[in-house]
């Protein structure tokens, strides 16, 4: 996820940019304003990272956040302003980690922001400054789009847009599936389903219009849409998304509390 913020930053020109991992396998090709740091190799890596920076993105797993947070926070920039991916991680766990008053955000991006075509959602404590979390939007706004919601919207969220593209993935794999059992080769059904999703997509976005409306106009009175939709009604589709959402979000908060 981190490498993904960092070509959407590098692709927008940001310049001075300086990035970590832990192990030299995981290090990325430096160069063009692009400075990189091996932390085995070099313990003051994180540190060095983060002085005179303004703006710092931490991506790593969410068991690692409170520890790296430790390591960096006298090296932080008086008004550096910290932005956390780390699902279940909460703003208060940081602020605690870091000297006081350190501008602290939670973004939850998804995969898609590796093509740039993520969606982003950015929390901020009550009480920060515009500036600060217009630098964390404009940060996100070079992988997708961005949402800002108040931090007890975070697991709401991420139980829709940052583990929805698995959802999607999953409707387009039983979708697949179906039309192989109709007698098309794998391949075939591959072009016919994901060509479909994605023609139905960009029809949604050239149209603006509504989903349901989109919908409606695929299905004529009394036609095989209409029965294939009915099927999907009586399975009570949306009964199952409910389910699934709250599923997520019950696992956010088991997270949280380890
Ligand atoms: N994947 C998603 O869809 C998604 C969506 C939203 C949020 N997130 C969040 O993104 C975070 C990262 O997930 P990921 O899947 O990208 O994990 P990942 O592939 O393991 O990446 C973590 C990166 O952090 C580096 N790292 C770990 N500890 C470090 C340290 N002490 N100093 C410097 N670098 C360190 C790792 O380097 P080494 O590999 O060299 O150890 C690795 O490059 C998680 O907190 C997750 O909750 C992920």
């Amino acid at each position: 996820m981190g490498g993904a913020i960092l070509s959407g930053l590098r692709a927008a020109g940001v310049p001075d940019l300086r990035v970590t991992t832990r192990t030299a396998t995981r290090a990325l090709e430096g160069g063009d304003g692009l400075q990189v740091l091996v932390a085995d190799r070099d313990p003051e890596a994180n540190r060095s990272a983060v002085r005179g920076a303004r703006l710092v993105v931490v991506a790593v797993k969410p068991v690692g956040v409170a520890a790296l947070l430790a390591e960096i926070a006298d090296a932080l920039e008086p008004g550096a302003v910290v932005v956390s991916v780390a699902a279940g991680v909460p703003i208060a766990t940081m602020a605690a980690a870091l000297p006081a008053g350190t501008p602290v955000l939670r973004a939850m991006p998804n995969t898609p922001s590796a093509v740039g075509a993520g969606v982003t959602g950015v929390a901020a404590a009550p009480g920060t400054a515009d500036d600060d979390t217009a630098a964390v939007v404009a940060a996100f706004r070079t992988v997708g789009t961005v949402v800002e919601v108040t931090e007890d919207r975070i697991d709401a969220l991420s139980a829709v847009s940052g583990s929805g593209p698995a959802y999607v993935y999953l409707v387009l794999e039983r979708f697949i599936d179906a039309a192989v059992r109709l007698g098309f080769r794998r391949d075939e059904a591959a072009d016919l389903v994901v060509g479909t999703a994605q023609g139905a997509l960009r029809l949604l976005a050239a149209t603006g219009e509504e989903p349901a409306e989109l919908r409606r106009r695929v299905t004529s009175p009394k036609g095989t849409t209409e029965r294939a939709v009915a099927v999907f009604e009586q399975h009570d589709l949306g009964g199952i998304f409910d389910e699934a959402l709250a599923a997520a979000m019950a696992r956010a908060k088991e997270i949280a509390a380890d």
